[in-house]
């Protein structure tokens, strides 16, 4: 083991194997018990914890330990023994065994915590915690959490490795990298007035290693985007990031199901391959997602044609309008609920973005319970399948936004109704990606993915005509409804990459000004070639049970983006601004009351 033999011979967990021999071991002071006189610690190291005896006459010792307070670190030197079998605890690793101590020496004491570390759940809040993320990260579930996620990064290396993947650093100071989030910016001090973004992915870095020839390229890296912070969103976040070159969608979905099953297998799960592929609208029309959730069914129903003729005033509106009326069924799920649940329900879809909701609850022999007059829901029950005491939510609206809204609501009840099944994964490819969505508020188009995927050939010739019909060589990883993962095949030709700025809405001068070097670096001889990134924050979030990646994050930010440890973001002396040639209209005090 690599360490001073001063402070110790053995780790904990190590030092249970050296049965009647001396050992040291150190760490922290775990738990403390007084058992009318014989003094029991628990120390506690990575490895895990090891139980400290000392006896009533053991004089100097004695006193030491006495003194010690919780978190305390310390060193302790003794001979290891068996338990007596009554006290043999077989729920730690250590448990048949215990350190007689002859020696003992305090390296730091600890002053009173802030909160306890003792426990595996803690009451502390994320504020206080994170506060002292340092405290935090002596608990087992982060320790667990951190562990799990340097194996990963392990296994992962050792697949990429093994193709022939090169890991490559590409610039943290650059432009910015257009995916779809705000960029944190850098002000220049050599060159006032200008600023470097953040990378929002290495997405452009990697293509020009493709044009230079390294032909395989990972980078296990971080990236940087200023958006609305989520459970599964931090402002700073690592990629998997891979691109190769003369390779198609097939080579990089069967890469990335080797990563997957590598990383999986890192928790004892075994994934099956190969993932099951669905196209975007058939994603979107049965599970109002582009990321379903297939470990459960629910899916969605159209009950337009019949709603439109149902007599119902709201059905008939929309459905004459050009819209839909859709469903989706929880089985079992309406049993037993009041009105002033079912009432809460309708508010929940609400804010989940519906104008609003019907529901109904088949009861037995046709009967119907239902927001609205039974009448109006005739036949809706058998058109759906739904049976008695399942409950039905109904939404009427535009397409998109009643597939959206059923979309979340599908989710959100599934997981309250307890129709989730557990220990269940349900990876899927997500392919034939639209190549651009129509944003109304700015009145054009966006890249679905990023600008610079490629079309399929076969769509080419609409770009201009009908680019809404264009089709993507893009493909989404997803896992348990969870977006693992986005790639594509790239463009590799400057006309078709000038055609799909233009129909973003960037002209020729535009997209020299800010995208001029791609354009040059394609063509120079850029070989055919696309790639993929995993968020592995994402991924191990999942792996290790959690439902934040904040809670697989050495150091992450607080939902305001802020870290609670450092301070940081923080405001900087005028003198450091002045060399910068910034001059901020908002003190942070302000800023933060914003
Ligand atoms: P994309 O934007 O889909 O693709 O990102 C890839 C994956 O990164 C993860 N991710 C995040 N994780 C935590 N916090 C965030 N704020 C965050 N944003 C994204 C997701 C996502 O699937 N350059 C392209 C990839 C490519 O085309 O090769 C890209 O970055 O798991």
């Amino acid at each position: 083991m690599i360490g001073a033999e001063r402070f110790r011979t053995h780790t904990c967990v190590d030092a249970a194997d050296a049965s009647g021999e001396t050992v040291r071991v150190a760490g922290w002071v775990h738990r403390r018990r007084d058992h009318g006189g014989v003094l029991f610690i628990d120390l506690r190291d990575r490895s895990g914890i090891l139980q400290l005896v000392i006896h009533p006459d053991a004089g100097t010792v004695l006193e030491i330990a006495q003194r010690l307070s919780p978190e305390d670190v310390i060193s302790a030197v003794g001979t290891l023994v068996a338990r007596s079998a009554e006290t043999v605890n077989p729920r730690i690793p250590t448990g048949g065994v215990e350190l007689r101590v002859t020696g003992l020496q305090v390296l730091a004491e600890a002053a009173p915590l802030p909160f306890s570390v003792e426990d595996e759940h803690t009451q502390a809040g994320e504020e206080l915690r994170l506060t002292y993320r340092y405290l935090d990260l002596r608990r087992a579930p982060l320790l667990r959490a951190l562990e799990l996620r340097g194996q990963v990064v392990r296994a992962i290396r050792g697949v990429l490795e093994a193709e022939g993947f090169l890991e490559v650093e590409t610039p943290m100071l650059t432009r910015s990298t257009p995916e779809g989030a705000r960029d944190f910016l850098v002000p220049s001090r050599l060159q006032q007035g200008a600023f470097y973004a953040l990378p929002q992915s290495p997405q452009l870095f990697k293509q020009l290693l493709m044009v230079g020839g390294i032909e395989r390229y990972y980078q296990v890296v971080r990236c940087f985007r200023d958006e609305d912070l989520r459970a599964d969103r931090q402002p700073e976040f690592t990629q998997i990031d891979i691109e190769a070159s003369f390779i198609e969608p097939a080579d990089i979905q069967h890469l990335v199901e080797a990563i997957l099953v590598a990383a999986w297998d890192q928790a004892d799960i075994r994934l099956a391959t190969p993932f099951p592929r669905m196209g975007y609208a058939e994603a979107v029309r049965r599970f109002g997602s582009d990321r379903p959730d297939l470990r459960f069914g629910c899916e969605i129903h159209d009950w337009s044609q019949a709603a439109g003729s149902s007599g119902l005033g709201v059905f008939g509106g929309v459905v004459g309008a050009g819209g839909v009326v859709r469903a989706v069924v929880f089985p079992g799920a309406g049993v037993g609920l009041s009105r002033k649940d079912l009432d809460g329900l309708v508010v929940e879809a609400q804010e989940l973005g519906a104008k609003g909701l019907v529901w109904a609850v088949p009861g037995e022999a046709g009967a119907l319970r239902a927001s609205v007059k039974a009448e109006f829901l005739a036949g809706l029950a058998d058109a759906v399948g739904a049976g008695p005491g399942d409950l039905i939510a109904i939404v009427a609206d535009t397409e998109p936004a009643a597939q959206h809204v059923l979309g979340a609501v599908r989710v959100r009840w599934a997981d309250r109704f307890g129709l989730i099944p557990d220990g269940v994964w349900a990876p899927l490819w997500v392919v034939d990606f639209p190549l651009v969505e129509w944003n109304a508020d700015q009145g054009r188009w966006d890249a679905l993915h990023h600008p610079f995927t490629a079309p399929r050939p076969e769509d080419e010739d609409g770009l201009q005509s009908n680019p809404g019909e264009v089709l993507a060589q893009a493909y989404d990883v997803v896992m348990n409804g969870l977006e693992l993962g986005g790639g594509s095949i790239r463009i590799n030709r400057t006309d078709l990459q000038e055609r799909v700025f233009s129909v973003i809405g960037l002209d020729a001068d535009q997209a020299q000004e800010r995208f001029g070097f791609l354009l040059r670096a394609l063509d120079l001889g850029a070989p055919p070639h696309g790639g993929v990134a995993l968020g592995l924050d994402r991924l191990v979030m999942q792996l290790a049970g959690e439902r934040s990646i904040r809670d697989v994050i050495a150091f992450p930010k607080t939902a305001t983006g802020s870290d609670p440890l450092t301070g940081a973001p923080a405001g900087v002396d005028a003198p450091q601004l002045r060399e910068l040639g910034i001059r901020s209209t908002v003190s942070p005090a302000e800023g933060q009351r914003a």
